[in-house]
Formats: structure tokens, sequence, C-alpha cells
């Protein structure tokens, strides 16, 4: 494991809430750090852009407000994910938003650029950027990132396609920052195996769609609860980049999707200025098997909290190798 920055030690448990477009909102992300786990949400949620203003008050404001009454139990700090692609024509507004609340952690997706992560380290801030294989790391790296987000197969959104065991084996063989891993992870023992890998933190995404404060409609919560891995495919016909996807959105779309046809490259969209095929096709992961109630998001990780206890406690009593 990696000495880590000051700002992402003492969680209760190491985990990070993975940002959720439509979704994730000022309640979601509070909860979330009130947890004890870094909570997120893509800046690009908050429309119009001089909303995420309005949303980083609620956020500082009310956590603020916590930590002054509970100053041994402080919450966890938060990110705002940037779409670093040149679609996102609010980046640099949504960073000069950033800079004036000092929000602690960004996480930067689809793209890797020096002058985010410079803008981000002169207010004192850290960046995590998201990468599906190796060489995206190093030049994440390269360019100044501080730590790494390990996108891996059976993750919700834009997943890559490798497993967690090669992404991590090969990051740290040469990277010992800040590594999260990301992937279909949903219960507290898988939490223990990402560090038992050699990543640093867990980072959840799609369970968190099927709590009280997320952004989804109850048809889609529910859609989380009774599903599998099973009904989950994998299609670069919504956004132009391959990303996990449930299927009875699909079929509710009137599309067929074990024959899903392939995109058409020059139409990407990640949700700039058209979010429709994220409200129509909801995305997840595969890790929602494990996903069995509807439940408050401070409950949720109480969950995980408990199970990641328990697996730590089981390993160290019941070691099976002599
Ligand atoms: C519905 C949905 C929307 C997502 N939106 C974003 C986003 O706006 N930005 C981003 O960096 N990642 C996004 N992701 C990816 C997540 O941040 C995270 O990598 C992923 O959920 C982790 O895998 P898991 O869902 O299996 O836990 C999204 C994922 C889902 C399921």
């Amino acid at each position: 494991m990696s000495e880590n920055p000051s700002i992402l030690q003492n969680l209760r448990i190491p985990v990070i809430g993975a940002p959720l477009f439509i979704i994730s909102n000022p309640k979601l992300v509070i909860e979330q750090c009130k947890a004890g786990i870094v909570g997120s949400m893509p800046a690009l949620n908050a429309r119009p852009g001089s909303l995420l203003d309005e949303w980083l008050a609620e956020i500082t404001e009310e956590l603020a407000a916590y930590n002054a009454k509970n100053p041994d139990c402080p919450a966890a700090p938060f990110a705002i994910n940037q779409i670093v692609h040149k679609s996102n024509k609010r980046l640099e507004h949504d960073m000069e938003l950033c800079e004036k609340y000092k929000v602690p952690i960004i996480i930067t997706s689809l793209g890797a650029r020096e002058e985010v992560y410079d803008h981000a380290h002169s207010y004192g801030g850290i960046v995590l950027h998201d990468i599906i294989n190796n060489t995206f790391a190093h030049k994440a790296i390269d360019k100044g990132a501080d730590g790494l987000i390990a996108v891996s197969a059976g993750a919700g959104g834009h997943a890559g396609v490798k497993s967690p065991f090669a992404l991590v084996q090969e990051i740290r063989q040469w990277f010992d920052g800040p590594l999260a891993l990301s992937g279909s992870i949903a219960t507290g023992s898988s939490v223990l195996a990402a560090q038992a890998m050699g990543a640093d933190y867990a980072y959840i995404g799609s369970p968190f769609i099927a709590t009280h404060e997320a952004r989804a409609s109850e048809e889609y919560k529910q859609s989380i609860v009774d599903s599998t891995s099973d009904d989950i495919v994998y299609s670069n016909l919504f956004t132009g980049v391959h990303g996990n996807y449930l299927k009875p959105s699909i079929q509710a779309a009137g599309l067929d999707p074990d024959n899903l046809p392939e995109s058409d490259p020059s139409k990407m969209n990640f949700g700039g200025e058209d979010a429709k095929p994220w409200k129509d096709i909801w995305g997840s992961g595969q890790g929602i098997g494990a996903v069995q109630d509807i439940t408050s998001t401070a409950d949720y990780v109480d969950k995980i909290y408990n199970e990641y206890s328990e697996a730590r406690n089981n390993l160290i009593s019941g070691s099976a190798v002599r």
C-alpha cells in the first residue's frame, strides 16, 4: 500500500463513492462524506453551469457545520469529477468554481490535461485520473496527476475490458501513489480484496444508484435491485465509447440488447450537451447482484463497513495457509 496524501487518510473505510452522471447530487455527496467515505459528483450534473456555484456552497457549508459538531469524527473529503474531453465547454468555468470552493479532490475522466492538474494544485487540491489501461495511466502521471483510478472490466459507465488483477499488477510495477480500483465492487469483502490486490481504495458507483439520495427514477433503482450481471450488456452504441448498461432499459427503448449495432464514432456523446442517452438507457456495472434493496446512503455504507470489518477478522483468524 502506498503513502497517501493526508486528505485521503482517515476514511472510515477505504472507499470513494464514484461520480454518476445525472444521478449524483449534493445530497448524495454530503451523505457519503458524513458516512466516512469520499463523496463525489460530476460538475456537469449541475445545469446550468451557474447551479454548480450553489451546489458547491451547499456541500461545503453543510460539511463544515457537520465537522464543527463532530470534531472527533469529521466527514470525509469530497471530490468533483471533470470530463476532460473537448466536448466539455464548461471545463474552465467549472474549474474556477472548484478553486473558489477549494474542492479537495478533482477526479478527471476521458483525457489527461496538464493545465487541469496545475489548476487544482494551485489552490491545494489533488487530482485522481481514471484510466482503463497502463498506457493511459503512464500518460496521466507523466502529466502531473497525483493518483489513479483503475477502471476494470465490469464497471458501470465507460468501463474497460481489463481484469482488475492485470491492471493493478501492471500499475503497481511502477507507481506507488494513490490507486483506487473500480469494477463491480459492491460489498465490504470486495473492498478488502481490492486492498489485498494492491489498490488503496475501492471506487464504488452502481450500488449508490439504489439509494434514497440518488437522483434516479424508482424504476431505475428497482432495476438495480432486481438485476444481476446477466442483465448487463457492454456496448458503444449509446455514447460512442464502450460502457455497461442494464438490458431492461434497452428493451424498453425498443432495441434488442443481444443484437446491438456498433456506434458511429463521429457521434460521441459524453453528456456535455445531450444527456438523453443516459436518461433512457440506464448505466450499471456487473456488481449489482449484491444489491438487495433500496436503502439510505448511510445504511449502505454501514453495511459495507460491517462486511469489511468481518472479512478482515475472518482473514486473520481463519487463514487457509499453513
Ligand atoms: C450511471 C452511471 C453514470 C456514470 N457517470 C460517470 C461520469 O459522469 N463520470 C465518470 O467519470 N464516471 C462515471 N461513471 C463511472 C463511475 O464513476 C465508476 O467508474 C463506476 O461506476 C465504477 O464501477 P461500478 O459501477 O461497478 O461500481 C458512471 C457510472 C454509472 C453506472
